[in-house]
């Protein structure tokens, strides 16, 4: 039998309340199921129209015994509909859950499917299920449940005194996909590379989840550290004197009003030809973000614990390259510093000059993400990439443009723009291409220095943002931006393997497809 935990690990140092003992939710993958199991799980899809039956059950025992729900129509297979025989001792199973597919069958139907089953058996306060995937034979499917129920187990209760064991905890269950069609070696790489891309996933949403306190720049350099244990991985942080050194002045202008030290975080992974350039995967990690001098609103400022996610999203992607062992060179950048209000902070007005010398005046404090991933980007442009790409919770600009559903992203280049597109329908994640016009980089000309961090006029603010970050770019690199401010967090409004609440874990599916792409 194959089997995968999927237990991320997690950092000791970054929360101590972390100790919860509860068993870890369990996926296996084999190719006949040897004891019963509490469920047996079953999958129901709705036939084209013309068909004798509208719905087809792939599984010809079960069939038989539940002709009369089809024929009321308790079971249609639509899409997420799960429909539960409590007490059907079937086969030496208790319990028997048909869940729907629906028409179609892409991943994403998958995802979302698994999800359906593990909420069902969550709520059933199970601890086994067999899900037979009699009739599923693409590896598309075999995909789409794994990263679907690893990704819908994730749940962020760390931090409660006494963490619910029951209802919505997948912790303890174990389910196995049983398929004859999946025993071979590609299925059950399909299958364990699912399963290792998600639980990175999980890892990056965690960080993401930890607050401010317990998510400061310091720890999240450690937590890489402690992370890229055993993967082959090469971690360095720079701490504060070692950024000076290095002349970031944007990062060192924003961490200037922190008690927290800042830290530059440097991830390298060769697995590809050693004269092979990088791709250069570059993150926004502020863990918290008030605004500075210019500070915020306090209504929801404590979503601004999320302003990290970009480099935490980073530091998935590049963690899952080196899992999945791909043939290609990465370096991941992470750019991290708390943005605070203080007597030292950077004053409205305040001129700093960023790694590759170019000078910007700091006009509002609250747009500090573009000044930290300046220097972050200047650095990568010294590592002449072959591609280097950036995630950032950039904008409030982004999310009033494409709200939570789709991540903004920035390039000039249109090949980089079809291998984005690419990338993205393959991991299944939605991205909009957006305009980044010379136009935009007249808005953020500076007065007294060369740049200003905010435009000079109204409007499309993402794309302003954008032509800022372009002019740390080195000539004739291929480069994107990928703005995940509406996308960050909070999508389990459309996404359901995602929390109400929590980080996605947004672009890191997509930052590790570009990397496949790469080595093609
Ligand atoms: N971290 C914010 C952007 C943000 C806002 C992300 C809301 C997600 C949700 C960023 O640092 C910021 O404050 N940007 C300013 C820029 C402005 C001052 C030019 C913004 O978008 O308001
Ligand atoms: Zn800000
Ligand atoms: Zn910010």
């Amino acid at each position: 039998m194959f089997k995968k935990e999927t237990t991320a690990k997690t950092s000791k140092k970054s929360a101590s309340h972390s100790e919860t003992k509860s068993a870890p939710f369990e996926i296996k993958l084999a190719t006949a199921a040897k004891t019963p199991a509490d469920v047996l799980v079953v999958l129901s899809q709705q036939k084209k129209k013309g068909a004798d039956s509208s719905v087809a059950i792939a599984h010809a025992e079960v069939a038989k015994s539940v002709t009369n729900s089809v024929a009321d129509k308790t079971i249609t297979g639509k899409h997420k509909e799960t429909v539960l025989f409590r007490e059907k001792n079937f086969n030496g199973y208790n319990h028997l859950l048909i869940a729907g597919l629906g028409a179609e069958d892409d991943t994403e139907k998958f995802r979302q499917t698994a999800t359906v089953i593990l909420r069902a058996l969550q709520t059933m306060k199970v601890k086994s299920a067999h899900l037979v995937l009699d009739g599923v034979t693409s590896k598309n499917a075999l995909r789409g449940l794994a990263e679907g129920f690893v990704l819908a187990s994730y749940k962020f209760d760390e931090l409660k005194s006494k963490p619910k064991k029951t209802d919505d905890a997948a912790g303890g269950l174990v389910v196995t996909l049983v398929s004859k069609k999946f025993g071979d070696k590609t299925s059950q790489k399909t299958f364990s590379d699912a399963v290792t891309l998600t639980e990175t996933v999980n890892f990056s949403r965690r960080l993401g989840d930890l607050p401010g306190n317990l998510m400061t720049p310091t720890i999240l350099a450690d937590s890489v550290v402690e992370a890229a244990k055993g993967t082959g991985l090469k971690v360095t942080v720079w701490d504060k004197k070692r950024i000076e050194k290095e002349n970031m002045g944007g990062l060192l202008g924003v961490a200037r009003g922190s008690v927290e030290e800042p830290r530059f975080i440097i991830m390298e992974y060769n697995g590809g030809a050693a004269k092979s350039k990088p791709i250069v995967y570059v993150g926004k990690g502020l863990t918290f973000d008030t605004g500075g001098i210019s500070i915020k609103p306090s209504g929801a400022m404590e979503e601004m614990k999320y302003d990290m996610c970009g480099g935490a999203n980073v530091i998935g992607a590049v963690l899952a390259i080196a899992k999945l062992k791909l043939k290609v060179n990465v370096v991941g950048l992470v750019a991290s510093t708390e943005n605070m209000p203080s007597g030292s902070a950077t004053k409205p007005g305040d001129v700093h000059t960023a790694r590759n010398g170019k000078t910007f005046e700091v006009n509002n404090t609250d747009a500090e993400g573009r000044l930290i991933l300046a220097d972050a980007l200047s650095y990568g442009t010294e590592l002449q990439p072959a591609l280097m790409v950036d995630a950032a919770t950039l904008t409030g600009a982004m999310v009033v443009a494409l709200g939570n559903t789709h991540t903004g992203f920035f390039t000039r280049s249109e090949a980089v723009r079809k291998k984005v597109l690419a990338a993205s329908e393959a991991s299944g994640e939605w991205v909009w291409p957006m305009p980044l016009v010379d136009f935009h980089n007249d808005d953020i000309k500076g007065t007294f220095a060369d740049l200003s961090n905010i435009s000079s006029s109204k409007g499309a603010g993402s794309a302003t943002a954008a032509a800022f970050l372009e002019n740390f770019v080195g000539e004739g690199i291929p480069w994107a931006h990928f703005d995940i401010a509406g996308t960050a967090w909070a999508v389990g409004n459309r996404l359901n393997y995602c929390s109400p609440k929590g980080a996605s874990g947004a672009m890191i599916r997509t930052f590790v497809e570009l990397a496949k792409l790469h080595k093609a």
